[in-house]
């Protein structure tokens, strides 16, 4: 969807858009009975988010879509219900143009590019194999106007979100392909053209270069797959030459059948997404490349597919980490956690970070816990979890702090290896959180974040359709520019 910005109304076709301000009061100047009479029976209250439609007879029978914006506590807020109720309502409408006038609302520059953000995030969708969707299904909406605005929203807009919608829109991408067509390889080839041009870095390792370098853990995942695992690294420097980066390390299991540890067959297929901490990692560089900022950051993503095969491990197998730790493959649907503790080792070996952010969509006990509301944090840094949580906040990725601790770390003690790659069934996400910090350098700050409710939705929100989400892109980004910006 194209983005303008305009001082007035144009002439033309166009369906308008008029945000009503707390209860039912939007701002129309002289309104009609008719109006009137027609909020009245859609039960238009201004709800934020909520919406009404009527048709102006004196206007040649232009579209008028209400929207309320609630109280206006936070206008960011409002801001984003406001253009995702734009897009959901009028994408597959027949109106190709929608026009949105902010005169008189009290939206800053920020608030005002966040409208058409918001628009651009709700409009995505993924329809690459539709190939006899009918023409009423099809998208329509194709341009978005925005009115009024403040000074400073449009460079608001090109300079800080349409790059992070960009960088959304390619981890939606990657989550939603399916696993023959995203595999390790395709992943990173995907990657490289989204990322062309951005001034971003990439080095990818092979199976070879990994096995020269002992990663076992990761390899031993891989090992039932006739796909070459990949490690990617991306790294932008956009901060002080020579200044350590900050280091983003995303799972990337392109599927997860389990291994021999096989998945019930039931709903397996959503295990295309696996790779949705590594997606958010590569959203995450593109959005921050995308708008050039002011730091150094390196993004890596663990890539592998986890199949059962003649060659597949067993449970029971003993695996050498690169970090030298031997790991006791207890369960091989526990393999995010193999994948991750070498790309954690490879990390603190060759970018020699302070702070290691991982995403990971690493266990099921996760959604039982938290559900599709926040992804669950765990740190070793009081200091990096306040900073996490807030950009949380900022950014609509809810995060939920969980414990760390040396009793859970007692549970996944193996008795032929120094660790196992499972504890019980109680407090699953804390032993695989537990299994990571195990990897983690003394001194190094780190924060797991475990994301398996959130890299997809069943349902419709605000800023996406059911279906990949891009959840962590815009965490990443709000973090970037609140902490290693500043
Ligand atoms: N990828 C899954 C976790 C997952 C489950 C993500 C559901 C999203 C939705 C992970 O690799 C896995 O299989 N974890 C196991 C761990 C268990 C064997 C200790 C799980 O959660 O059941
Ligand atoms: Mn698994
Ligand atoms: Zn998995």
């Amino acid at each position: 969807m194209q983005i303008s910005f305009a001082e007035t109304r144009p002439t033309g076709d166009y369906a308008l858009v008029i945000p009503a301000m707390g209860g039912n009061r939007p701002a129309l100047g002289d309104r009609s009975a008719a109006l009137d009479g027609a909020l009245r029976r859609q039960r238009f209250d201004g709800e934020a988010g909520g919406t009404a439609e009527h048709y102006l007879d004196d206007d040649g029978g232009r579209r008028l879509l209400l929207v309320g914006l609630g109280a206006l506590g936070k206008p960011a807020d409002s801001a984003e219900k406001l253009g995702g109720a734009i897009a959901a309502k009028l994408l597959t409408s027949g109106e190709t143009h929608a026009v949105v006038d902010l005169t008189g609302l009290d939206f800053d520059a920020d608030s005002a590019a966040r409208v058409a953000l918001a628009a651009v995030l709700r409009a995505w969708r993924h329809d690459r194999y539709r190939t006899k969707l009918k023409d009423k299904q099809k998208p329509t909406l194709a341009t978005l106007t925005i009115v009024g605005a403040a000074a400073g929203a449009e460079t608001r807009w090109t300079e800080r979100w349409a790059p992070v919608a960009g960088g959304v829109e390619l981890t939606r991408e990657l989550v939603a392909e399916p696993a023959n067509i995203i595999y390790p390889e395709s992943f990173v080839a995907r990657c490289r053209a989204a990322m062309a041009g951005l001034g971003i870095d990439i080095e990818v390792l092979g199976e070879a270069e990994m096995a020269k370098l002992g990663m076992g853990a990761l390899l031993g995942v891989s090992q039932g797959s006739v796909r070459d695992a990949q490690l990617l690294v991306m790294r932008w420097n956009g901060g002080e030459p020579g200044a350590t980066p900050l280091c983003l390390i995303g799972k990337g299991v392109t599927f997860d059948t389990g291994g021999i540890s096989i998945k019930p067959a039931a709903g397996m297929e959503s295990m295309k997404w696996d790779m949705g901490g590594a997606g958010a990692v590569a959203g995450a560089m593109k959005a921050i490349a995308g708008r050039k900022a002011k730091a150094n950051v390196v993004g890596i993503c663990g890539l592998v597919e986890n199949m059962p095969d003649g060659n597949a491990q067993r449970p029971g197998d003993v695996v050498t980490s690169m970090s030298g730790q031997t790991i006791e493959v207890i369960n091989t649907d526990a393999e995010g956690r193999l994948v991750l503790c070498d790309a954690i080792t490879w990390a603190q070996a060759k970018v020699k970070p302070t702070t290691i952010i991982d995403l990971a969509t690493l266990t099921g006990a996760m959604v039982v816990a938290l559900g599709h509301e926040y992804g669950g944090m765990f740190a070793n840094d009081e200091g990096l979890a306040t900073q996490l949580t807030a950009a949380g906040k900022a950014s609509g990725d809810a995060l939920w702090r969980l414990p760390l601790g040396e009793a859970y770390d007692r549970l996944i003690d193996s008795p032929i290896a120094d660790v196992k790659n499972v504890g019980p069934r109680e407090g699953g996400s804390i032993t695989a959180a537990m299994f990571l910090s195990r990897f983690v350098d003394e001194g190094v700050k780190w924060a797991h974040l475990d994301i398996a409710g959130m890299a997809w939705s069943d349902k419709p929100a605000t800023t996406y359709d059911k279906g990949a989400t891009g959840y962590g892109v815009r965490l990443l980004d709000q973090y970037v520019a609140d902490v290693c910006e500043q």
